[in-house]
């Protein structure tokens, strides 16, 4: 039932969605999925690796410094944190940003991506950060 209902939420939502966007707790990241991994990747490439490094290793000096009062990108390898969090919370936070997610006062230089990539590109961009981890971190962040 409990599942019944939820796919009638979704299909609703669907159905009086102007623009396709997906429930933020629908979201499930795919790295096994090549076309999203590819996808992924070019989004990376074009939107984030400016910042999170083309090797996803992050700005130097990222666990303590800090330019302007901001945090620098930390890497999205085994060595950051990212894999700390749930699917969700990445979607979150990427689209939405952290001053949404954390507080108005946080001051932050990554850009909020709602509106300039599309839901299903963010969790291809994710997915392909996903899918660079080992088996066994992969295998905790499942969890
Ligand atoms: C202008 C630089 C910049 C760009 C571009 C950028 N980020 Fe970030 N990102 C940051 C910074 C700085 C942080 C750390 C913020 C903090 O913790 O205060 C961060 C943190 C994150 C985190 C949280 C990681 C963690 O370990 O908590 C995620 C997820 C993330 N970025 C994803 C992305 C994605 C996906 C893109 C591209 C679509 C992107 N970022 C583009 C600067 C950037």
């Amino acid at each position: 039932m409990f599942v019944f209902f939820r796919f009638f939420i979704f299909f609703i939502f669907g159905l009086s969605a102007t623009s396709y966007t997906i429930a933020a707790e629908m979201i499930e990241l795919k790295p096994n999925d090549a076309v999203y991994v590819k996808m992924g990747k070019t989004v990376y490439m074009e939107q984030c690796a400016s910042c999170h490094g083309i090797n996803l290793e992050g700005q130097d000096g990222w666990r303590d410094t800090k330019v302007d009062g901001m945090r620098l990108a930390p890497p999205h390898d085994k060595s950051g944190h990212t894999w700390h969090h749930a699917d969700e919370v990445l979607f979150k936070l990427t689209k939405y940003g952290f001053k949404a997610m954390i507080s108005e006062d946080y001051e932050v230089s990554m850009p909020v991506y709602d509106g300039i990539i599309k839901d299903h590109e963010i969790v291809a961009v994710l997915s392909y950060i996903k899918s660079t981890w080992p088996a066994d971190i992969t295998e905790i962040h499942d969890r």
